[in-house]
C-alpha cells in the first residue's frame, strides 16, 4: 500500500487514499525533507508561500495527543484558529455520513456500538497514532485573508501527493488541533503563526480496515460548468 515514485501523476492522483492506520515504523527525517520539499513546489498568490510545516514524532507529538485528548474530554471548547461556518447543508452532511458508513463498515463498528463509536472518535484526537504530524500554519500578520488557508490548502494537497508517492500514507486531521495551545506549546509553534491544519503521516498498515475505504466523488456534472464551448 501506498505508491512509488515511478508512478504517473495519474497513479498518484487516483491511488492516494486517507490512511487512518499506520505502521509502527520510524519515518526517516531525509525522507521528511524530500516531502515537504517537494510539496512546496505549490502555486501561491504572489508566490507568498505563507506556510510553514513542523515535523513533530516521538514525545512531543505525544504530548500532543495527550493534551488534545484531555481538554477535550475535560470538555475544554473547540480552540481550532480557523472560522467554522455554521450548520452543515444536507448535501454536505450527506457525504460526511457516506464516508462514516464506509469508515465503521470497514471497522465494523455497528450503529448503536457507542463504544467503538467513541473509540474512533479518540483515535482522531489522537491523530490516528501516526508517527509523525505535520502541523501547518501560516504568517499571522495574513489572518484575514481567504488567500493564505486558500494556498495552505493547496500546498496540503501537495504534500499528500508528495507521501504517496514516496510510500507514506498521510490523513489531513482537523481533529488532532482541536486543542490548538497545546499543539503550539508542545510543536512551538511561534506566535507570529496561525495553526491551519495537522496532517497524520506513515507507512500505512495494510492490515488496518479502514485504510480500505476509497472515498467517492461527486458526478462530473454536478462539479464543472463548461462556457462558451
Ligand atoms: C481540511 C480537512 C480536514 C480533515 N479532517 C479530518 C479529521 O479530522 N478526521 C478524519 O478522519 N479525516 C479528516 N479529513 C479527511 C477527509 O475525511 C478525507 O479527505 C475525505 O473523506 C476524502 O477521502 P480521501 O482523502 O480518502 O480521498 C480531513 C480532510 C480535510 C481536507
Amino acid at each position: 500500500m501506498g505508491g512509488n515514485s515511478e508512478e504517473t501523476y495519474e497513479e498518484i492522483v487516483r491511488g492516494r487514499k486517507s490512511i487512518r492506520g499506520f505502521l509502527d515504523k520510524p519515518v526517516p527525517q531525509e525522507l521528511l525533507q524530500e516531502i515537504v520539499e517537494l510539496a512546496c513546489r505549490a502555486p501561491s498568490s504572489f508566490n507568498n508561500q505563507c506556510w510553514h510545516f513542523t515535523v513533530v514524532t516521538g514525545d512531543p507529538l505525544d504530548d500532543i495527543r495527550q493534551g488534545n485528548t484531555e481538554g477535550i474530554l475535560a470538555g475544554k471548547p473547540d480552540s481550532r484558529e480557523f472560522r467554522k461556518g455554521g450548520e452543515i447543508a444536507e448535501a454536505h452532511r450527506h457525504r460526511q455520513i457516506e464516508v462514516a458508513k464506509q469508515l465503521f463498515g470497514e471497522m465494523e463498528i455497528a450503529r448503536d456500538d457507542k463504544e467503538g463509536r467513541q473509540d474512533w472518535v479518540m483515535r482522531g484526537f489522537r491523530q490516528f497514532d501516526a508517527p509523525v504530524s505535520v502541523v501547518v500554519s501560516y504568517d499571522k500578520e495574513l489572518v484575514g485573508s481567504d488567500i493564505a488557508p486558500f494556498d495552505c490548502g493547496a500546498v496540503t494537497n501537495a504534500l499528500v501527493n508528495a507521501a504517496w508517492s514516496r510510500g507514506l500514507g498521510c490523513v489531513i486531521n482537523s481533529q488532532g488541533i482541536m486543542q490548538s495551545p497545546v499543539v503550539r506549546e508542545h510543536a512551538g509553534i511561534p506566535d507570529e503563526e496561525v495553526i491551519m491544519i495537522c496532517v497524520a503521516m506513515g507507512f500505512p498498515d495494510p492490515d488496518f480496515p479502514a485504510n480500505r475505504v476509497y472515498t467517492n466523488r461527486k458526478p462530473l456534472e454536478d462539479t464543472v460548468r463548461f462556457v462558451g464551448f
